[in-house]
Formats: structure tokens, sequence, C-alpha cells
């Protein structure tokens, strides 16, 4: 079963290729998108090393002069999405969005640069290392506007949980009165009972059109745009990659970088408290302009582990809510914990199960020794793909798969992590 399953998620890559890189699924999502590329890369790595390189250059091939990496790159127009590049209007070469994504590309660069022998003169990883720096100064400039080393996101497309219900306070904020009429594409392509709904769709493009008005000026949509949030999952994520990146910068003995990026890590390490909610016992999202914290458990409050942050105390508290969460679902790691509002085991980033979120999850747990936490949710994972195939997403109640099928980055999970 591995060795037929290994072989069809390999197929699946093959498939989605589109010539340099990869879509996330057929249909669903036809073009580039930001951190699918990058774990689709640690995929391609465990039989073709050459593509998985060239998965991360195709695209920085769409970074920003400004240092930012783009949630989509439209390499070719397809109709079959909204919204494309015309309602985004970035006036890029390539087109592309004018919002980020979770930065996990340095951790994956690492990673591909040490499993290839860690020579500091790989051209490839050096080309790639000067993306990082620039993108992660981009986030250190535009999206830190408290100056505590957290991740500030201005549209709910950047964390990649799109419609997590850490949104929901800031998202029903949001002026929807001139958004106009639009097509939406991805229910045609899958279940509407596994998307967003009509009512959230219209605050997503109202945060677009925001953007777009502002001639996509950064500085403007992060000081004056309608949604505001502190992701803990982009939080997190930056700061292992700015660990990874400093072991980049290390080997270069690029020294300017290690003390920029020393000094980022320590303003980090010290401001996620700010995301820490005493009573939930957890790191949860919380919203710039109210100051107020969601209150929810999610898979990427459990990203402390992989960002190396947490007091013993705090890191108890966390294992004590992976615990609770087995109680009511049968597969670990649910996006948002069952019983909280809005929890609903089908749609999207509310409930199901996302293997990548699992992936870097998991590999915190290791690292940090909670070696039977990190083998219960790598065994759930290859059990999910077993049960249902390689989809988008699965329910944590009954491992059926949501959203799209053929997913690639479900198969570079498996390909790398959890059919192993
Ligand atoms: C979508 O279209 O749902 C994407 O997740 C946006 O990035």
């Amino acid at each position: 079963m591995t060795q037929d399953l290994s072989q069809l998620a390999q197929e699946i890559l093959r498939r989605n290729d589109r010539g340099g890189y990869t879509v996330p699924t057929h249909g669903l999502y036809p073009y580039q998108w930001n951190w699918d590329s990058a774990f689709v890369a640690l995929g391609f790595a465990e039989f073709d090393r050459d593509r998985a390189w060239q998965e991360i250059e195709t695209l920085i091939s769409g970074q920003w002069e400004d240092g930012m990496i783009p949630h989509i790159i439209f390499h070719k127009d397809d109709p079959g999405y909204f919204p494309g590049p015309s309602v985004w209007a970035t006036g890029k070469t390539p087109a592309t969005s004018g919002i980020t994504q979770p930065p996990v590309l340095a951790t994956i660069v690492r990673k591909l640069w040490e499993d290839e022998g860690a020579d500091p003169a790989n051209p490839r990883m050096r080309a790639l290392y000067q993306a990082c720096v620039k993108s992660h100064r981009w986030f250190h400039t535009y999206r830190d506007p408290l100056g505590n080393g957290l991740v500030m996101v201005t549209h709910n497309w950047e964390t990649g949980r799109d419609n997590s219900s850490e949104w929901d306070d800031a998202l029903a904020r949001v002026d929807t009165s001139g958004v106009g009429t639009y097509q939406r594409r991805d229910t045609g392509h899958v279940d509407a009972a596994m998307r967003p709904t009509a009512v959230e769709y219209d605050r997503y493009v109202a945060i677009l059109q925001f953007g777009r008005k502002s001639g996509w000026n950064h500085r403007e949509i992060a000081d004056h745009g309608p949604f505001r949030m502190l992701d803990v999952g982009m939080s997190m994520e930056l700061l292992r990659a700015n660990r990874d990146l400093l072991v980049l910068a290390q080997a270069l003995g690029d020294t300017a970088v290690v003390a920029e990026l020393e000094a980022r890590i320590t303003l980090s390490e010290a401001g996620m408290d700010w995301l820490w909610h005493e009573e939930v016992g957890a790191y949860c999202s919380r919203d710039v302009t109210t100051g107020e914290s969601s209150g929810l458990v999610t898979n990427a409050s459990f990203l402390a582990f992989y960002a190396g942050v947490g007091s013993p105390a705090q890191r108890r508290r966390l294992l004590a809510a992976l615990d609770r969460m087995t109680g009511s679902a049968t597969y670990l790691v649910p996006s948002l914990e069952a019983g909280s509002r809005a929890y609903d085991h089908k749609r999207y980033w509310r409930g199901p199960i996302w293997l990548v979120v699992s992936y870097m999850v998991g590999q915190g747990l290791a690292e940090a020794g909670h070696e039977d936490w990190a083998e219960r949710i790598r065994t759930d994972s290859r059990k999910l793909i077993e049960l249902s195939g390689f989809y988008e997403s699965f329910s944590p109640e009954t491992g059926a798969g949501s959203g799209g099928p053929d997913f690639s980055w479900t198969a570079a999970m498996w390909l790398a992590w959890c059919g192993k």
C-alpha cells in the first residue's frame, strides 16, 4: 500500500506540474500559490531534487521590488478562478496578487540545502537566501506595527487559514457596501458546504478592493487597512524561519544579517507572550485595532513548539489543550477545537485537518522531545491519506476528505513525512 500511495503521490505532483511550478489542485486553484509551493518542494525533493529547487525559484520570480513574495503568481490566465489577475490589478510581471502568505520558505530552503550536504557554495541556496532576507525584511518593515516581532496580516488570505473563526470579529467590521457584484468560482469546483459563505466572501473582496484602491501601497494598507490582525500562525512561522535563515547567514559568513536576525529572534521570543491567553492556556491571534484576543485554540496555536517558544508551564498547558482535542477528534490536529463557536468538521479552516500544519506541529513536538505526540500526529496523518486519498483537508471526526482532490501539498506530505 505504501508503495502504491507513494507512486500515486508522485503522479499527482507530476500531473499538477504546469512547467516549473505546481498548481495546488486542478480546477479550484489553477495558479502558483506561495506556501503550497514551499511544501510541494519537499515532496519533489524525495524523487527529483532539481525540480524541488525549481519550484521555489519559479515562485521567487514573482517577488516584488519591496521584498514581498506574493501569495499567488498568475503565470497564465485561467477563467476558472476568482479573484484572478485583473481583479488584483497589481501591474506586476509576472502578474501576482497584492498580499503575501506564510513565510515558510527559509525553513524549506535550509532543509533542501542540508539534505544535499550543506555546502555554503551551493548557488541555488545562495540565490534563495537573498530572496528570503528581502522577504523577511519586508515583514519587519511593514508588518510589525507594535515593534514586538509579531506578524500582522492585512488580509485573512495571507494567513493561509482563510476562514478560521479567529478572523470573524474583525471581518464583521469590514464595510462591504461598495463591493458590487462578482461571480465566485470556487463553489463551482467543490461542495459549497466546504467553502467560506457568501457574506464572508464579500468581506474578503472588500479588503482586496481597499488594497487595489491604494495602488497596493503596503504602508497605507498596513496603517489604515480594514483588516489588521496579529496572526499566531505567521508569527510562529516567521520566528522559525528567522532561526533557519540565521543558520544560512552563519554558513555564508554574512555577519550583518546574522546580527539583524539575532535581534529579530530575541524580539519575537519576548513578543510572543502578547498572544498568550492565560485563561484559555494557548497562544491565540489578536486584533491590532481593538487589542482583543480571539481566545480560540486552533492548529496554529501548537506551532509554538515549531517556533521554539513557551515556558515549561505554557508548554504543559498547550499539551493539555492537544490532549483535550483527542476527546472529540478521532484524528489530530483539527484546525479549530470542537465546541468552539463556528466549529464545523467539514468547512475549510473551521475544523478540518490540514496536513501541512500537522507536519509543522509534529516537527516542533519532535524537536521539543515530545516524540509520543509527534508520532500520534504522523500516524493520524498517514491514516487519513490511506482512508480517503490525497484531499485538500480531512474531517477530524470521520477522516473523510474535504475540499479539492489530488492535492499537491497533501501528496508532498505523504512523500516527505507521513508516508515514509
Ligand atoms: C482561495 O481562493 O480560497 C484561496 O485560498 C485564496 O488564497
